[in-house]
């Protein structure tokens, strides 16, 4: 047609996944419906906090939620996802949004990661039943002892309660530290 191969591109969908959400994972599924391969792009230090979850953690999680998805491979990254992306050799980044928000705060970051690697990147809008869904409020919930069932997939949700028993059990009790 226009002389172009015609091949699709690979996708890479960066994240923090502190942890995996189901609005995550609905953007991961989109994505691999459309391109031949997935690389779900962990970054090793989040820049907002320090992380809940460990990066073998956060990573194990989406191995666990994706493995009915056999295009989709887990890796994870330091330093600027632009260079991570030319190196694996990805054709395009992939993001999901949720609200207008998203929106602004994405475009820069897409143009930035543009100007420095040529890569554009492609939004999935996510689905409305999850557009108010982030880990933050989900790891907020949780440690409220709200339910997150609705919210995480079932790989997720083991660990996080797993988690909560080891930190309930090395807590102090509070016969020993009396208020
Ligand atoms: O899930 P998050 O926390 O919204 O993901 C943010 C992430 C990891 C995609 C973003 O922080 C990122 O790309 N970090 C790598 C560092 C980088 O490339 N910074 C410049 C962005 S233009």
């Amino acid at each position: 047609m226009n002389g172009k191969p015609q091949t699709s591109p690979s996708a890479i969908y960066p994240g923090s996944f502190d942890p995996l959400t189901l609005g995550h994972l609905f953007v991961i599924e989109r994505a691999a419906a459309v391109f031949p391969r997935v690389l779900v792009a962990v970054v090793v230090n989040p820049q907002k906090r320090e992380p809940l979850f460990t990066l073998e953690e956060r990573k194990q999680m989406i191995v666990a939620a994706t493995k009915h998805l056999k295009n989709v491979e887990v890796r994870d990254f330091r330093g600027l996802l632009a260079d991570f992306a030319k190196a694996t050799g990805a054709g395009v980044i992939v993001k999901g949004l949720r609200v207008i928000s998203d929106f602004e705060n994405e475009m820069s970051t897409a143009l930035m990661n543009r100007s420095l690697s040529g890569i554009d990147t492609m939004f999935v809008p996510s689905d409305p039943m999850y557009s108010f869904v982030s880990s933050s409020l989900v790891k907020e919930v949780f440690s409220l002892g709200g339910e997150i069932d609705p919210y995480v997939p079932e790989a997720v949700l083991h660990v996080m309660r797993a988690k909560r028993a080891t930190q309930r059990s090395t807590e102090p009790s509070e016969e020993k530290h009396p208020s």
